[in-house]
């Protein structure tokens, strides 16, 4: 797979929203001589991407005045980046413009594959050449010694049924679209686990597994456990018989979670709503733990305790982010109220769409490749970008496009402040 090829050359695309499975761009994924590390339909986070990724080329295709104001920005962030536009027609104009803030090669839709490989790589020769002369390495050969750090991330509903599963699953997916890097999802929901039918994946090697074999995990056997799915993730799929793992030990999970840390760069963990030897050793592996929460008062009252439970029992508040499913809502409990009763940062909301996210489980595709476009998707794109580790701003209140915050439909009342507070002593 040409995330795999070292000397690939890694490329991040920036077309339009509606735009992002052009032919030429799907045409492109396939070639192993390329890499491409993320295709971005929002100009702001796509500028972002770049910053984060690096990438040895940007491919733009958006206005010629998006396409200026993107490579003025790229220059400054991600200076080793070469920029090619794509346009819409021959325009000498608009080429002039291009060339003289700095776009590498100008290319003129449609785009054939071979006329746009040609260009790729002949715009990382010249820089290559040019930095031969000033005894500077290849470009390709500097993202070797960046490409190695991994981050474990928790997901953890401490209610049931508030999405955790969701999340973990689509985060999984979106954290290999915006990085390109390797992701496993492993299924800690050990009993019950819904990874598998969410992915509508199946394999005869599950978590139990790795559990017998913790003190020999190797590469081998996590190739053979892991299952891989379409999108580019591997899954770690829980057992089928919830007795299997009834006696699992703090040791095995611990063992598991480094063994794919060493393996993977993004390591995404669904786990159950109860603290127990298990929640408390993943808690303990963790980089980041999302708390995945809903804004209604039983939630949210488990979600505080389930912030008190950590803060004695030594997991830093810095690693916890709280992202908050299916909001806003119409009569849920306001942010307000929900931040002044956490008293804790909420990184993400994630808005409810029944039919979307409902017709993803029932097929067994995530909703970030059934439906793409939608605004809980982009949401999952953009909580990926953060925990990958873009400065993006992740909590919005309203769809892509829509003009008025919903908010402010919800019922701010008296009765809800004082559920979520604590009960009179009297
Ligand atoms: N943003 C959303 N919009 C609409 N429906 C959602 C959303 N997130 C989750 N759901 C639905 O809520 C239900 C519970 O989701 P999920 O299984 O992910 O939760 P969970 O916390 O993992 O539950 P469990 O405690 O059973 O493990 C599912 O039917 C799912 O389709
Ligand atoms: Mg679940």
């Amino acid at each position: 797979m040409s995330a795999q090829n070292p000397s690939a050359i890694r490329i991040v695309i920036i077309a339009p929203v509606d735009g992002l499975d052009q032919e030429w761009i799907t045409n492109l994924q396939s070639d192993p001589g390329v890499h491409v590390q993320a295709r971005v339909g929002v100009l702001q986070r796509g500028i972002e991407t770049v910053q984060h990724l690096q990438p040895n080329v940007l491919l733009i295709d958006r206005t010629i005045e998006e396409i200026e104001e993107t490579i003025q920005a790229v220059y400054a962030t991600a200076p080793d980046t070469l920029c090619v536009a794509v346009l819409p027609q021959q325009d000498m104009p608009s080429v002039r413009r291009l060339v003289s803030a700095g776009a590498r090669d100008i290319l003129i839709k449609p785009l054939q594959q071979r006329e746009l490989l040609a260009s790729i790589r002949q715009v990382v020769q010249m820089e290559d050449a040019r930095r031969s002369r000033i005894g500077q390495p290849s470009i390709l050969a500097k993202y070797e010694q960046r490409a190695s750090s991994s981050k474990v991330i928790v997901v953890m509903g401490p209610k049931g049924g508030v999405g955790s599963t969701t999340v973990a699953t689509n985060l999984a997916v979106a954290l290999r679209r915006v990085s390109g890097r390797e992701v496993a999802l492993a299924d800690f929901s050990l009993q019950f686990g819904d990874v598998a039918v969410l992915l509508n994946l199946w394999s005869k090697h599950t978590l139990h597994d790795l559990a017998v074999h913790y003190t020999t995990l190797d590469e081998g056997l996590l190739d053979r456990v892991l299952v891989p799915h379409e999108s580019g993730i591997k899954a770690l799929l829980a057992p089928t018989e919830p007795e299997l793992t009834a006696d699992m030990s703090g040791k095995q999970v611990t063992a598991i979670v480094e063994a794919l840390r060493n393996k993977f760069s993004y390591v995404v963990i669904d786990c159950w709503s109860f603290m127990d030897e298990i929640t408390e050793t993943l808690m303990a592996s963790a980089d980041q733990v999302l708390l995945v929460t809903t804004p209604e008062v039983p939630a949210l009252k488990n979600t505080k305790q389930a912030l008190e439970y950590f803060t004695r029992h030594g997991v830093q508040r810095d690693r916890v982010s709280l992202v908050l499913n299916r909001f806003p809502s119409v009569k849920g409990v306001t942010l307000k109220d929900i931040q002044q009763h956490l008293r804790h940062p909420i990184q993400a909301n994630l808005p409810s769409d029944g039919p979307a996210v409902t017709y993803a489980a029932n097929k067994g595709v995530p909703v970030l490749l059934s439906h793409p476009q939608s605004w809980v998707a982009q949401s999952f794109l953009k909580l990926a970008a953060w925990v990958a580790g873009d400065k993006v701003q992740t909590i919005s209140y309203e769809a892509p496009g829509a003009s008025r915050l919903v908010e402010q439909k919800q019922a701010e009342t008296k009765t809800v402040r004082w559920r979520l507070g604590r009960r009179p002593s009297h």
